[in-house]
């Protein structure tokens, strides 16, 4: 895993680009929401996380990483956007909001790469912990999650709606 360059760019191979997201990646962000989710997160409701000091890292792909995929997923200028996580603080505690990858891009490393991302920023900053939900029933988020080092800490029940779900919770401890 790289570090971010102090432009916040961090060049991956094969047309893949890791960097934090700034306002104007928000439309991209939004249509990326509204692939993956079932109940989006809308412009205006990221644009208010932004303000409240949520950061944002993207994995951004261009034309070399998009060959022979047909359909183009959000649009961040000439590259596009493959995958998003968001990370909010408190403290020294860190709390993780959605992460998607666009769905063309799966089963290519981004979804870990962005998770890698939020947890080298959690040591940098020497965060307590970093925790999260995940629908029971999204066994790829599950084991992803699990994959980096997150731990099970219990079932909170009936926690999501459209469609009606439980939430597994997971910490990471540094
Ligand atoms: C979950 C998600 C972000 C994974 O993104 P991704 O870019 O495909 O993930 P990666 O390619 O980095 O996969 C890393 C590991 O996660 C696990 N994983 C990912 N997709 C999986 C799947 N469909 N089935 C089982 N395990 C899976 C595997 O352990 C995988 O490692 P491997 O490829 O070496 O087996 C993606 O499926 C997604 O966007 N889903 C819809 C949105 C969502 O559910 N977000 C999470 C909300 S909590």
């Amino acid at each position: 895993m790289c570090e971010l360059s102090k432009s916040g760019f961090a060049k991956m191979n094969s047309g893949i680009t890791l960097r934090s997201l700034a306002a104007a990646d928000l439309p991209a962000v939004a249509r990326l929401e509204r692939l993956c989710f079932s109940q989006p997160w809308t412009e205006s409701a990221l644009q208010s996380e932004l303000e409240n000091g949520c950061l944002f890292w993207g994995v951004v792909a261009d034309r070399t990483a998009r060959a022979g995929i047909k359909s183009a997923p959000a649009q961040v200028t000439d590259t596009c956007l493959a995958g998003y996580i968001g990370l909010k603080i408190a403290a020294d505690e860190g709390y993780m909001g959605n992460l998607a990858t666009a769905p063309d891009f799966r089963r290519r490393g981004i979804g870990s790469m962005l998770v890698s991302a939020v947890l080298e920023y959690a040591k940098k900053k020497r965060l307590a912990f970093v925790t999260l939900e995940a629908r029971v029933s999204n066994a790829p988020a599950r084991a992803l999650y699990e994959k980096k080092g997150f731990t099970l800490m219990g079932i909170r029940p009936g926690f999501y709606s459209n469609p009606g779900d439980d939430a597994a919770i997971y910490t990471w401890k540094g």
